[in-house]
């Protein structure tokens, strides 16, 4: 059936019946190989399992129709799915992307991409005129964008990025974790590629490392980024592959809870005495209100920051006294995570120290805010 709803697809993990069992659960398919015809094709379109495998390429329908594309690749982490993306650029390659990012990738563009021909100027990308200003016309070959980006949930507009990536011949690529496919749909809004770490929303349940791209086209950045994969031998594998579409299956029910419970939790704490300021797109006094208001529908994400007044030791000490929330790195889970961001992303890192992220998972809201009330009021 055309036109169905993205959670029915989702639901039902793309909506297929296995044909040899009648089993309503995708199959996990372990082969690494598969038998040739006496005439010496692979007709089946399988041969070997590090190019391809069925169980991630069912992973990857689900995914590029959810988000709107014409093809999609599900790799082994989300730094790899990035990094593909960056390695599928034509070389010399300069890239913009933004001073507020997933700290890893960050720290990969500037340290180690240079010597693989890809040359980032990293600028504010929650504004237009700055990114316009990053761009060189008939040299950047990329856009990078991540929207809510971490840790300070900066907000970046896709359609007007589109534009100016397109108008300077460059592409545009959305790191998309945050926002999953639930609440905005890049493609849609002109972008030319999207990136998830699977490893957060899209599993949801903190069991598998992944990632994915998928791409507006199948074009000649698509072809060399599905190369890269198999030539490196980054596909992601076949049980976290049936995880990974496990997890799909309830994607839009546990990111609308979240949203939820995070607008509960940033509403709480926004006039907190104790709390200096709730960094969250959903609330108005977030900079980025208006335009994730305008692009994220049904919710403003799971992932919000609270800065502790008395600087980093109270942040510190709060984490430390936290009962229900899990004291871990990471996010998109059932269960909700708390990290002293500025101890993990180093020096140059545009993170303040008093900071602490939140990651809401699915356990009773009230429960979340009663316990991050105690572990603030006894760290300050
Ligand atoms: C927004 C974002 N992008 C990319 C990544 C990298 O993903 P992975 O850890 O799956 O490699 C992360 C991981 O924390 C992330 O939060």
């Amino acid at each position: 059936m055309k036109n169905l709803a993205p959670e029915t697809v989702a639901a039902q993990a793309g909506g297929g019946i296995d044909e040899a069992t009648g089993a309503i659960v995708p199959p996990l398919h372990m082969a690494t190989t598969f038998i040739r015809d006496p005439d010496n094709q692979y007709r089946k379109g399988y041969s070997y399992g590090r190019p391809d495998n069925a169980t991630v390429r069912q992973a990857e329908a689900v995914l590029t129709t959810l988000e709107g594309g014409a093809a999609g690749l599900v790799l082994s982490s989300g730094m790899s799915a990035a990094t593909t993306a960056f390695l599928a650029l034509e070389r010399p390659a300069h890239v913009v992307a933004p001073k507020v990012m997933y700290w890893g990738l960050r720290k990969w563009l500037a340290e180690d991409a240079p010597s693989l021909g890809v040359e980032a100027s990293f600028v504010d990308a929650a504004d237009p005129a700055a990114i316009r200003a990053g761009v060189r016309p008939g040299k950047t070959r990329l856009i990078w964008i991540e929207t809510p980006a971490n840790p300070l949930w900066t907000i970046t507009d896709i359609a007007d990025t589109a534009a100016i990536a397109h108008a300077a011949g460059s592409l545009l690529a959305v790191d998309s974790t945050v926002q999953t496919p639930v609440l905005t749909q890049p493609i849609a809004l002109g972008a030319d590629i999207v990136m998830h770490s699977g490893t957060k929303y899209l599993n949801g349940h903190s069991d598998v490392i992944a990632g994915a791209l998928v791409f507006a086209r199948k074009d000649a950045t698509w072809e060399r980024a599905q190369r890269l994969r198999a030539m490196l031998g980054t596909i992601l594998g076949p049980f976290e592959a049936a995880l990974l579409l496990r997890g799909l299956r309830t994607l839009h029910v546990r990111v609308r809870h979240q949203c939820a419970a995070a607008m509960a939790m940033a509403q709480h704490f926004a006039c907190h005495p104790r709390v200096e300021a709730v960094l969250y797109p959903g609330l108005a006094t977030h900079p980025g209100h208006g335009t994730a208001a305008r692009q994220m529908a049904g919710g403003f994400g799971g992932m919000l920051s609270i800065r502790v007044k008395g600087g980093e030791a109270a942040a510190i000490a709060a984490a430390a006294k936290v009962q229900i929330w899990k004291r871990a790195t990471s996010l998109g889970g059932v269960e909700s995570l708390i990290e002293h961001r500025a101890s993990i992303e180093g020096a140059d890192s545009p993170c303040p120290p008093d900071l602490l992220r939140l990651s809401v998972g699915l356990e009773s809201p009230a429960d979340l805010i009663g316990d991050l009330e105690q572990a603030i009021a006894g760290a300050t």
